[in-house]
This record gives structure tokens, sequence and C-alpha cells, in this order.
């Protein structure tokens, strides 16, 4: 349904299959819980294989479909490229989209390297276009009110964030070598696919990282080849095999700019974690803590409560006064992961409205990279790099 006397925005999305999924639906619902001053239009999604995308096209309900992703760009109905392909098509998709005037959504990582990063953001700096990436977990109401008591000082001078991303879908070591095992596809393991949203969220409520040092550990080396796959699985050969080359966990400290001490751990071989994204910060007046598989709520300790009445309190975050938690249903009637892509995608429509690209956008991607780098080499090098040094050399 497209209202009466708005602008439209002409979505051209390039890939269909999990994020595919979640970025449409999000399109398709956001005019029903937001007052957009812009309309998103499902005009057309791009795949390679033509029965597939004619298919994703009608289920999702896009208008039309193309095979080839330099077509779609080039086609003059289309505002925006949305891409979620995976990580080795980013670059090369988001500067043909820049370089074409449209304006661009893309999927974390934003590249391969920070080298690529820079290109990209480069980009879309010069074309004066819209950008922003899909960090969606800082979209959930809860944390949107975890960084609204940080900013208004209820927490304090930050100490320490602690957080993790924990899944355990790879562990039998049958598991095939997906693309997201892939390096040449994918660039890196749990540290692009998980370690970045922590680093989002690090980012997003405590600061600037100052540096950072890690270790990354491939557990399982070798693993059947891939014949077909779907979402995050797929079908594992019988007879032939390949290197597993990116890192199945990793680990790091950081330091943050304003003091601030992290500690990160992501890994797909925590069992029983199948998608364990979770933070505790605790600054000098109390703490907060957080869980995507909760993610409703949020846990929160002030140092100041009575006596004998000290502890974690667990907040619902449904209320008016929690970020686009209003835009919702009445307190109490909670929502779920799709929600944070609706509330992210009201966000990127703003700022198309007011000719601004809303955080995380590509500045926040180069930043993101620039961590991920850092925890790459001083895996190999066993030092502390600088993100500030990172960033300025060229
Ligand atoms: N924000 C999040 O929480 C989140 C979650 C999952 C994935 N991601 C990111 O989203 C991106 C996609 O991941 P996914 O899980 O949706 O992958 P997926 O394998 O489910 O889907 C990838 C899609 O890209 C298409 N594709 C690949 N190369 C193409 C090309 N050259 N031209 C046209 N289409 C092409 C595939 O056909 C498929 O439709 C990745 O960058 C990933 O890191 C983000």
């Amino acid at each position: 349904m497209v209202g009466v006397n708005k602008r439209q925005i002409r979505i051209g999305m390039i890939g269909y299959k999990f994020m595919g999924k979640a970025h449409s639906h999000a399109y398709r619902d956001v005019s029903f819980y937001f007052d957009s001053e812009v309309e998103p239009v499902l005009q057309a999604v791009c795949g390679r294989n033509d029965e597939g995308v004619k298919e994703a096209a009608e289920k999702m309900g896009w208008l039309s479909y193309e095979t080839d992703w330099r077509k779609l760009i080039a086609r003059d109905d289309i505002d925006l490229i949305d891409i979620v392909t995976p990580n080795n098509a980013h670059a090369e998709m988001a500067i043909a989209a820049a370089e074409a005037g449209k304006h661009v959504f893309c999927e974390k990582p934003l590249a391969m390297t920070l080298e690529q990063a820079r290109r990209i953001l480069e980009a879309v700096e010069k074309n004066g276009v819209i950008h922003m990436i899909n960090h969606n977990y800082r979209f959930s109401p809860a944390v949107q009110y975890a960084k609204k008591l940080i900013e208004t000082g209820r927490i304090g001078k930050i100490y320490h964030i602690r957080a993790s991303y924990l899944q355990d879908f790879i562990m039998d070591p049958k598991f095939p070598l997906v693309w997201r095992l892939d390096k040449e596809i994918c660039g890196s393991g749990t540290l692009g696919d998980l370690a970045a949203h922590s680093i989002d969220l690090a980012r997003f409520l405590v600061g600037e990282f100052k540096e950072v040092t890690g270790v990354l550990e491939t557990f399982i080396k070798e693993r059947p080849l891939v014949e077909d796959s779907s979402g995050l699985s797929g079908k594992a050969s019988e007879d032939m095999t390949g290197e597993v080359k990116v890192d199945d966990a990793s680990l790091f400290i950081a330091r943050f700019e304003n003091g601030a001490l992290g500690t990160f751990e992501a890994t797909r071989f925590a069992g029983g974690n199948r998608n364990g994204n979770r933070f505790e910060i605790n600054g000098e007046k109390g703490s907060i803590r957080w869980d995507a598989e909760k993610m409703n709520n949020l846990e929160v300790y002030f140092h100041d409560d009575e006596p004998g009445l000290q502890g974690f309190r667990n907040i619902t975050c449904t209320e008016d006064i929690h970020p686009f938690a209003g835009a919702y249903w009445p307190a109490g009637h909670i929502i779920g992961y799709e929600h944070t892509f609706i509330n992210l995608i009201a966000e990127l429509l703003h700022g198309i409205s007011k000719g601004i690209s809303p955080s995380p956008n590509f500045h926040d991607g180069v930043r993101n990279q620039a961590v991920l780098a850092a925890i790459e080499t001083s895996s190999t090098t066993k030092e502390w790099i600088s993100i500030s040094s990172l960033l300025e050399e060229r």
C-alpha cells in the first residue's frame, strides 16, 4: 500500500535470502507502524537465478526482478540500492550504486578489508548519496534505552563492557564449508559475522575504541565442501573437503578512548547458545545487562538503591518512553527480531527525507572495520594495535 501524497523511495535489493527476507519484511511493514515522510516501494529484487528470484519476488511482494545487479543499479526507477549479498560483493555493488547516484543501504560488515571500506565511504561521499549499514541490534528499544541511561549520566563513568556473541551452529565437523566459512567470500569468520555486532554495540554505548589485542582460532580445519546452501546451512559433499581459513572463535580485549576496558568473545562453538548476543556494562553509578534472545528486557542496577533492596531490576522496555517501542503495542506486548529491522529502516527513511545519513552509516562501517582489522593483525603479531593510527594510515 502506498500512502497518499508521500514521497516514494523506490528500493532495488540485491540478494533475497536470510537478510533479504528481513529487509523485505521491514520495508513492507514500516509505514504500518511509523509515520515516515517517505514511503518505500519494493520496486525490484535481484538474484542470479531466474526461477529463484522470481519466486522470491512474488512471495515477498517485489514489483519486478532482475538477474544482473548491474542492470538493477542502472534502472532509472530505483532510488536506493539495498545490498544483502555476502561480504565479498559489498564493495563493488556499493561503489557502483553510489556512482549511479543511488542511496546505499548495506549489510554488515561493510567490506572484506579496511581499504575496501574506505573506498565505499569515499564513493558515497563523493556522490552525495545517503548511506546506512545494518547494525540492527542497536535498534532494539532496550538497547536504545540503555543508551539513554548512559547519556543522561545514570550509569556514570563507564569502567567495563563485557560483550559476547555466542553461537553453536557449526560445531558438527561434518557441517559444510558454506560461504560464511569461505575466506574468499566472507573475509573472516566470527570476527566479521558476530564480533562486528558487538563492536557496533560497544561504539554506540561506550564510545570509540582506542586499542585492541586479540586471538583467533579455527578448531575444525577441514570440512566437507558445500553442494547446495540456503540461509545459514547447506548440504555437505560426501567426498570432497576443503581447508577452513577463517576463525571459528575470536576473543579480544580493548581500551576505549574514555578509559573504559572491554572484553569480547565471539564464537560458533558455544554449545547451547543459538544466537547469544549479550553485553554487560559497569559504571560508577550502576550496571546494565542485555541479551538479544530476551531482547525486550534490560537489566539495570543502581548503586544508590536502598541498602537491602539493591540488585539488578528487570525492565520490560515496551513502554512509550522506551525509544521505538511506542510505535507498536501497549506496554508488555513484546516485539521481536524483525522489529529491529523495521526500526532501523524507519531511521533510514527519515534520514532520506532530511538529506542526512543516519548512524550507523558508512563512517561507522569504516571504524568498525578498523577494529576488525586491528584484531586480525594483533592475532598474529601479538601486539596492541592503535585504532586511530590505523584510521590515519593510508
Ligand atoms: N544484520 C544482521 O544481523 C545480519 C544477519 C545475517 C547476515 N548479515 C549479513 O547479510 C549479508 C547476507 O547474508 P545472508 O545471511 O542474508 O546470506 P544468504 O546466503 O542467506 O543470502 C545471500 C543472497 O545474496 C545473493 N547473491 C550472492 N551473490 C550475488 C550476486 N552476485 N548477484 C545477486 N545476488 C547475489 C544470493 O543469491 C542470496 O539471495 C552478509 O553480508 C551478512 O554478513 C547480517
